[in-house]
């Protein structure tokens, strides 16, 4: 398992009847690799997720964490190898409050690993677990709100720490940024800068500035397929991708991307 990449995916397609949604997508993400995957509306990227994390079963292809191979694999056995993700849409228990959100979280995670032996303890442990959590996602003050009285804002960095809350090594982030205020954004990009540097990291985003930003390597997704994919320098020097981004005109060529 060490020196594994933390995601291989290759040649994995997902179709809708007639639509490629995802289309024979290829992409490596090394062991505490920040990867950015970036495309217009509707390029398939949250499809990707969905097949990464298996929620959706690809057509053709083949998936990888950490070495082991697991494209038959259910949702459950794929974070239990230590891959978490967010959603497009913040997924809360709006009645709970914010201690109450991690500490399932958090408690969902152990209930494998406690149930022969649980100590009398284990509450207490997950209770200072859940408050460091909230503590290194600057949400302490908040542990006795309801999840539904926060800012989305804050409610979007919960969502980050309840991801967090199973120690993964590889964490898909669907949009975290979208529909932040300027301020919330900043924030939310501190949050993501100060992730352990151990964790591997796919997010996706439609702000170019915060995706080349915080990533090292790129992939760029067109109408399913891989139009572009490498190092961040590479990626934003390259004629087709500022052509889908800035719409100067239709991309014709599928093979002018950087290495891959
Ligand atoms: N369950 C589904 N059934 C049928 N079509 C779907 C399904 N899920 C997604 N699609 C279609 O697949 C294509 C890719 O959708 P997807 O949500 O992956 O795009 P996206 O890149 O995440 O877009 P956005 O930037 O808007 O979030 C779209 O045309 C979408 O309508
Ligand atoms: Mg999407």
């Amino acid at each position: 398992m060490n020196g594994s990449p933390a995601l291989v995916l290759d040649g994995v397609s997902r179709h809708f009847g007639g639509l490629r949604a995802v289309d024979g997508v290829s992409l490596t993400v090394g062991a505490g690799e920040r990867h950015a995957l970036i495309g217009p509306n509707g390029a398939g990227k949250t499809t990707l997720f969905h097949l990464i994390s298996g929620e959706l079963a690809p057509t053709a292809g083949r998936i990888a964490l950490f070495g082991a191979d697991v494209t038959r694999l259910a949702p459950h056995r794929r974070a239990a190898l230590g891959i978490a993700r967010t959603f497009q849409i913040t997924k809360l228990f709006p009645g709970l409050t914010v201690l109450e959100n991690v500490l399932l979280a958090c408690e969902a995670l152990d209930a494998r690993k406690l149930v022969m032996h649980r100590r009398a303890d284990a509450y207490g442990d997950l209770d200072a677990r859940a408050r460091a959590l909230l503590e290194r996602f600057g949400l302490s003050g908040l542990a006795r709100e309801l999840a539904r009285n926060l800012s989305y804002g804050d409610q979007r960095k919960l969502e980050v720490a309840l991801s967090m809350a199973g120690r993964p090594r590889l964490l898909l982030l669907d949009e975290p940024m979208a529909g932040l205020s300027a301020g919330e954004s900043r924030s939310m990009h501190d949050l993501l800068d100060r992730l352990d540097r151990s964790i591997a990291v796919l997010l996706i985003e439609h702000d170019m500035d915060v995706a080349f930003a915080f990533a090292e390597r790129v992939t760029v997704l067109h109408q399913g397929r891989v139009l572009v994919q490498g190092d961040r320098d590479a990626v934003s020097a390259n004629r087709a991708v500022q052509d889908i981004y800035l719409g100067t005109e239709p991309v014709r060529d599928l093979g002018s991307g950087a290495e891959g």
